[in-house]
């Protein structure tokens, strides 16, 4: 089988961990401060806080830029990790939808959703494609108030916009370290900041409400990385441009070779470097069961297609936050959406196959419709 999507780990990772394993110091050390430092320093960031994923740096985030009782504002279509987190923060998640070409929150609609009771917009960098930070923030100011910017970054490390790295736009950004992100620690995840005083609130509430003074100040759980997770980290890092450069390779190829398809990709502002993520693709026909059909039969020929991403307007979790806007953008890329495997350890040879065979499940899909 031709993998959606395989970490990048060698040999150095493994000899990072085996290194970390031969010392007393497995959580709260050098490493993990070393990767803070690293992060930070390539995203232009003062701060990095790491922690124990993304979706608990979403969390940890939202908490510590006081959006209890406040509502948040979160694109329909996305992993459901922003809109939980808002829960999990004590907000209240409001759906908008997103952009018909870009798959990003679509700035017209946040202008149209923000109220005096909007504390907080999470704009995604979905797939690696940055978020048009300006233009949201011009939208969002419309009513005369300015709520914060959280910039979800997970999906982004590696991507641009204008020269600008990606997890620099927001008040807050966080970046994933999940096995599907271009470079990962297992599981993991990092918030970056310019704010002293955020940062600190962040760093207590990932160790048990602990201040630097060693004082329990508020009652908070654990959330913190380990130092083999940073060991990894530390490898993978070091081997970022690398990988991205061979994911947009992969990514030119399948543009120029599947262009003629009835099929839309993800678009991307003009100013945007992208470090190809996902390489999603909608159909042009068909509904959620032809999508699922087409998958199959993919994965029957032995290459691993997957449904792209969710509509969370239908989710029972967030049912009691609505109701939400209409969002039918997100619900026609959630259900006509798929991915293609990327990775850098793709040989020319697997990016052909992958080429010939979605040439001819799309045929063969085609057909079984008329
Ligand atoms: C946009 C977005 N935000 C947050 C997350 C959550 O990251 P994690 O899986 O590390 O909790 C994901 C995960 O896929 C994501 O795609």
């Amino acid at each position: 089988m031709i993998r959606l999507a395989f970490p990048a780990i060698d040999e150095r990772e493994v000899q990072s961990v085996a290194a970390v394993l031969n010392t007393a110091q497995l959580v709260s050390g050098r490493l993990v401060e070393r990767f803070e430092a690293e992060l930070a320093e390539r995203t232009g960031r003062k701060y990095g806080i790491a922690v124990s994923n993304g979706t608990t740096a979403l969390a940890l985030a939202m908490e510590a830029l006081g959006v209890y009782g406040k509502q948040v504002i979160v694109p329909a279509l996305t992993w459901p990790s922003p809109a939980h987190a808002a829960v999990l923060a004590g907000a209240r998640p409001l759906l908008v939808d997103i952009d018909e070409k870009e798959w990003n929150i679509d700035p017209k609609d946040v202008a149209a959703a923000v109220t005096d009771e909007t504390a907080l917009i999470v704009a995604i960098d979905q797939f690696g494609v940055p978020a048009r930070h300006e233009e949201l923030a011009q939208a969002a100011a419309v009513r005369g108030t300015t709520p914060l910017f959280l910039e979800d970054a997970a999906c982004a490390l590696g991507s641009a916009l204008g020269g600008r790295p990606c997890g620099s736009f927001g008040v807050v950004s966080i970046i994933s370290f999940h096995p599907r992100k271009v470079i990962t620690t297992g599981e993991g995840g990092m918030c970056l900041t310019d704010d002293g005083d955020l940062a600190e609130r962040i760093r207590q509430s990932r160790n048990h409400g602990l201040d630097h003074k060693g004082r329990f100040v508020v009652a908070r759980g654990n959330a913190r990385m380990t130092e083999i997770q940073a060991a990894i980290g530390l490898a993978q890092l070091a081997k970022l441009e690398k990988i991205v450069a061979r994911r947009r390779e992969i990514a030119a190829h399948y543009r120029a070779r599947l262009s003629d398809l009835p099929l839309s990709f993800q678009s991307a502002p003009d100013s945007a470097q992208r470090n190809e993520q996902s390489f999603g693709c909608v159909l042009h026909f068909g509904g959620e069961s032809t999508r699922n059909r087409f998958i199959a039969s993919a994965r029957s020929m032995g290459v691993e297609l997957g449904p792209l991403s969710h509509h969370l307007g239908v989710l029972p979790s967030l049912a009691p936050f609505g109701p939400h806007r209409p969002t039918p953008i997100s619900a026609h890329v959630a259900q006509r959406g798929f991915a293609l495997p990327i990775h850098s350890r793709l040989s020319d040879e697997e990016v052909e196959t992958v080429i010939r065979t979605v040439r001819r499940c799309i045929e063969e899909v085609v057909s079984d419709d008329n």
